[in-house]
Formats: C-alpha cells, sequence, structure tokens
C-alpha cells in the first residue's frame, strides 16, 4: 500500500482520551518535500494528530506511516531507532529545551542518541556547529544554556535539534505563534527556506492563514477530530467547498482589502462545541449557517472532489459547493 514518493500516510487515526474524542478518524498523505498545512480552531485536534505522528502518543487506532512504514506499534527502542524520519518542533521553544543542557547538547542529542558510539564528539560538534549555522545561528551559541537566549534564538536551536538527523518528515506545531510578532516573520522565513533547500516534507500547524499561503503545497481542514476538507492551497484558498472552510476564510484577516471585502464575514460565533460529545450528523451543523435537517442526522460521506475531498451533503462530486458568501442567511438547500 506504500509508495516510494509518500513521507507521511495516517489511516483512519483515532485519538481518544477516555471520553474525549480528540482525533476521530484522520486520513492525510504528504508527498516527499511537500508542506500541508493543517488548520481549524483550538481545540480541534490538531496537537493530537501531531503527536501521534511523532509517537508522543499511542493512537487509539489507525494507522500511522511514515516514509512507507508503518510506525504505530513500534516500542519506545524500535521509535529510536526509525526516530531520525521524524521530528517535532512546538510552540513553546521554552518549555521543550531542556534547561540544564548547554545548546550544543541539545541540538546534538538526537545524533547522540541515534548514532551512538559510532559518531565521535568530534564529529558531533562539528555537526553541531553546522546545523547552528544553518539556523542562522553562531557557534559560540553551543556553549550558552537556553535561558541565555531570546524567544527567537530559542526557536533557531528547537529547529536545529530537529532537523539535524536530516528527517524525511518534520511536524511544526504552530512554531512561531508564542514568539514576539516582530520575530514570528524571521522565523517562519527560515523554516520556509530551510523546507525549500533541504526538502523535507512537513506537517505545518496553525492558526495563521497567511503562514498557509505563503508555505504549504496543501491545505487539510480540522473541524471536531476530523477532517472538513483537504486540497492544494490555490483551490482551497481560491474556492473553499466545504461551509466551515468558507467560514474559517472569511472570518480570517486579509491582507488584501478587495478580496477582504468581497468576502462578506461569516463569523464563526460561539464556541468549538465539546470533543465529549460532539453534534450528531455533520459536526458542524450546529454553526453552519446552511445546515438542514439531514446535516443533523446523517454523517456526510468525505467526497472525492478533484484535487482533495470534504465532507458535506452541499459539496458536489465535482468540487462545487455551496457558497456562504451568497446564501449566508439560507437555511435550506437550494
Ligand atoms: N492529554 C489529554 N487528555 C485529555 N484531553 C486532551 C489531551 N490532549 C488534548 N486533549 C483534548 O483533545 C482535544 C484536542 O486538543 P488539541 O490540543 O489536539 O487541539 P488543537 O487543535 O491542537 O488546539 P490548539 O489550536 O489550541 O493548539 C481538546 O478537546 C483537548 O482538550
Ligand atoms: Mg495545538
Amino acid at each position: 500500500m506504500s509508495e516510494p514518493d509518500i513521507a507521511l500516510q495516517l489511516e483512519d487515526l483515532v485519538m481518544h482520551f477516555g471520553a474525549v474524542r480528540a482525533v476521530d478518524g484522520v486520513s492525510l498523505t504528504i508527498r516527499q518535500g511537500q508542506v500541508l498545512a493543517l488548520v481549524g480552531e483550538s481545540g480541534s485536534g490538531k496537537s493530537t494528530v501531531g503527536r501521534c505522528i511523532v509517537r508522543l502518543l499511542e493512537p487509539t487506532s489507525g494507522v500511522v506511516r511514515i516514509a512507507g512504514a508503518d510506525v504505530t506499534h513500534l516500542s519506545r527502542r524500535q521509535m529510536r531507532q526509525y526516530s531520525k524520519n521524524v521530528s517535532i518542533v512546538f510552540q513553546d521553544p521554552g518549555g521543550s529545551l531542556d534547561p540544564r543542557m548547554l545548546v550544543g547538547d541539545v541540538v546534538g542529542e538526537p545524533l547522540r542518541l541515534q548514532e551512538g558510539r559510532r559518531m565521535s564528539r568530534r564529529d558531533r560538534a562539528a555537526r553541531v556547529s553546522e546545523e547552528l549555522g544553518r539556523v542562522g545561528l553562531r557557534p559560540e551559541v553551543a556553549r550558552r544554556y537556553p535561558h541565555e537566549l531570546s524567544g527567537g534564538q530559542r526557536q533557531r536551536v528547537s529547529i536545529a535539534r530537529a532537523l539535524i538527523s536530516s528527517p524525511t518528515l518534520l511536524v511544526a506545531d504552530e512554531p512561531t505563534s508564542a514568539l514576539d510578532v516582530s520575530v514570528q516573520a524571521s522565523v517562519l522565513n527560515l523554516l520556509a527556506d530551510l523546507q525549500h533547500d533541504i526538502g523535507f516534507a512537513c506537517l505545518f500547524i496553525t492558526h495563521d492563514l497567511s503562514a498557509v499561503e505563503y508555505l504549504a503545497d496543501d491545505v487539510a481542514v480540522m473541524y471536531l477530530g476530523q477532517l472538513s476538507e483537504t486540497g492544494s492551497r490555490e483551490r482551497v484558498f481560491a474556492h473553499p467547498a466545504h461551509p466551515y472552510t468558507q467560514s474559517l476564510l472569511a472570518a480570517a484577516p486579509i491582507a488584501d482589502p478587495p478580496v477582504q471585502r468581497a468576502r462578506s464575514r461569516v463569523l464563526l460565533g460561539d464556541d468549538l462545541p465539546s470533543a465529549l460529545d460532539p453534534p450528531s450528523g455533520c459536526r458542524f451543523h450546529t454553526r453552519c449557517p446552511l445546515a438542514f435537517d439531514r446535516c443533523a442526522t446523517e454523517v456526510p460521506a468525505l467526497l472525492a472532489i478533484g484535487d482533495g475531498t470534504a465532507s458535506c451533503h452541499l459539496v458536489h462530486a465535482d468540487g462545487t459547493g455551496p457558497d456562504v458568501r451568497l446564501t449566508q442567511n439560507a437555511r435550506s438547500p437550494a
């Protein structure tokens, strides 16, 4: 089932925390060297997907395949050997770096764990210097402690650590959202440049739709533990099929004023329903401006639409869907 050019494949991934259905059947694919942005409101399950991929969490069910290998049930030890293929960068660079370790040891640790005695300390230090240079830090930083650095520098250190083993796949979980606004762009640019130069595949988890436009090849939109829509960035931004995607895009501030004006605002309004007891039928129906009877009772199938998928009773197989902008007040299908 695995093809050589697939970096990541999730099949029906489920992660429940007791009664909390954080992830409830997510399937997606990232090709080698491609960036897939995973977007959705807070609490929709994005980080949980990321944590299952790097096996910080053991999924309740489903399959995680990285570069063709099923890693779903690897033991901790097997995963260590496998871990050179996948890395994660977290939102908070402070919390994810061991404060007692020198930066050089933090960055070199994956090599120490993976290579052991096969690599000398000297070779490892040389690789650490090289990697620090690649993320725009001077070699001297290796002898500092994380708390002596700025937030932006610390995030560069986490990126260096994540990339030192040349992973096939990088999971970047809101890598800039904890940083000062003034340094967010530089860290985002760095990630984009590295991705472009090195060509690793990336699952880019974010709230920031302008970052998605800048960085992603494909987009997956998550709502309450499930995917509402997937597709190429161009298509999803230009012709979002699912009412939830349309609402997300309409609620986001857009740099281009004419585009902004053209999009009548569909505010999502109230909070995401609880993952403890998700709505029946289509999970979005309680907030969907277009919902009709069937939406409350029947789970919409995940429909293949050209370059992706959408799950909505109003989306047609040719990828055309309802337009929330035009039919905001409609409550029944045309
Ligand atoms: N360890 C856990 N135990 C219990 N519930 C959890 C745990 N981790 C996450 N959850 C719940 O799972 C759901 C999804 O959480 P998750 O952190 O994956 O969302 P998210 O999309 O990453 O949100 P954000 O954008 O705020 O980071 C939420 O309802 C959350 O409360
Ligand atoms: Mg998260």
